[in-house]
């Protein structure tokens, strides 16, 4: 069998460092995506050194910027010919309302419109790959998530954890959608990694956020190893080869808030996704 080839957004720090540690240990030809060759490098270093796994290819992306996104895939077709697991990451909270160099909303644009854009770039390598598998990094925060699609964007008002809990809600109706596209293709699901001692929201939250979140991570929060362990099940485990357009926490399946079962609004999502990212429907690049 050939050796399984993984993909992980945002894997220079955190919880995708550890899934894609982790993937190497056990074997697997590693590309980790990250917005800084600095960094990005040094991660690199970490797991080939911790690993002894030299299958560790870094390539460069800041999944903000669509132009950066189409580029990144353009050079992924220039240098794999398949891709057997794609771990959609990288994500963000932020303090204040900014935009991207397209002029989107950070938190809707990198958290949903980053997995959506990267997700059709890499869907013809996946279909080259063996049994192949898309995993979203989603969260609980989707549940108190309202979907209102004049305010996707915040147009409206902006709240920072109003506005990532609606991008985790997005990250589950795109699984779910992609899923039932892509039924008999390959599998798609997404996740909950737990509350988990990372990097996140202590650059980007707001003052406050920052304040708190070390204060949590002392006493609530998990090891980012726990938090990897669910991204790592799904991305190889026997178990769930067969299962598609499920939510999972702490390796089980596990139901979503109502609005996460919302087949009308998870169309809708795609089309409006579509229509932002302006890509051909099946990561068809024209250029
Ligand atoms: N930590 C938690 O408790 C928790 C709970 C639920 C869900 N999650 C989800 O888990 C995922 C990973 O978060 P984490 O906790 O591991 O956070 P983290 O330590 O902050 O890591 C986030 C990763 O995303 C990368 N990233 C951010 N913006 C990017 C961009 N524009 N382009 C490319 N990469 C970018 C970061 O790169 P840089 O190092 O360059 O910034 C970093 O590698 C996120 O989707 C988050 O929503 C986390």
């Amino acid at each position: 069998m050939s050796q399984q080839s993984i993909l992980i957004t945002g894997a220079n720090n955190g919880i995708g460092k550890i899934t894609a540690q982790s993937l190497a240990k056990q074997g697997a030809h590693i590309i980790m995506v990250c917005r800084s060759e600095e960094k990005g490098t040094k991660a690199k270093e970490d797991i080939v050194r911790q690993t002894g796994n030299s299958q560790v290819d870094l390539m460069l992306c800041d999944l903000s910027s669509q132009a950066s996104i189409l580029e990144f895939g353009l050079a992924f077709r220039e240098r794999y010919s398949k891709l057997d697991v794609l771990v959609n990451n990288a994500g963000g909270m932020f303090g204040e309302r900014k935009f991207t160099v397209d002029g989107l909303e950070m938190t809707f644009a990198l958290n949903h419109l980053g997995y959506f854009l990267t997700t059709h770039y890499l869907l013809d390598a996946l279909k080259a790959g063996t049994n192949p598998r898309i995993v979203n990094v989603s969260s609980e925060a989707h549940r108190p998530a309202k979907l209102d699609f004049d305010n996707l964007q915040s147009e409206k008002e902006y709240k920072q954890f109003a506005a990532y809990c609606q991008s985790k809600l997005c990250n589950i109706l795109f699984t779910r959608e992609l899923a039932s596209r892509m039924k008999g293709v390959m599998t798609v699901n997404c996740l909950h990694p737990g509350v988990v001692a990372t990097n996140f929201g202590r650059e980007t939250g707001s003052g406050l956020m920052r304040f708190l979140i070390p204060i949590a991570a002392k006493f609530f929060m998990i090891s980012p190893e726990k938090g990897a362990a669910t991204s790592i099940h799904l991305a190889t485990s026997p178990e769930v080869a067969k299962v598609t357009g499920a939510y999972f926490d702490k390796k089980k399946i596990r139901k979503t808030a109502a609005l996460g079962e919302d087949m009308q609004k998870a169309k809708q999502l795609w089309d409006v996704s579509l229509q932002l990212t302006g890509v051909a429907e099946f990561g068809v690049v024209a250029v």
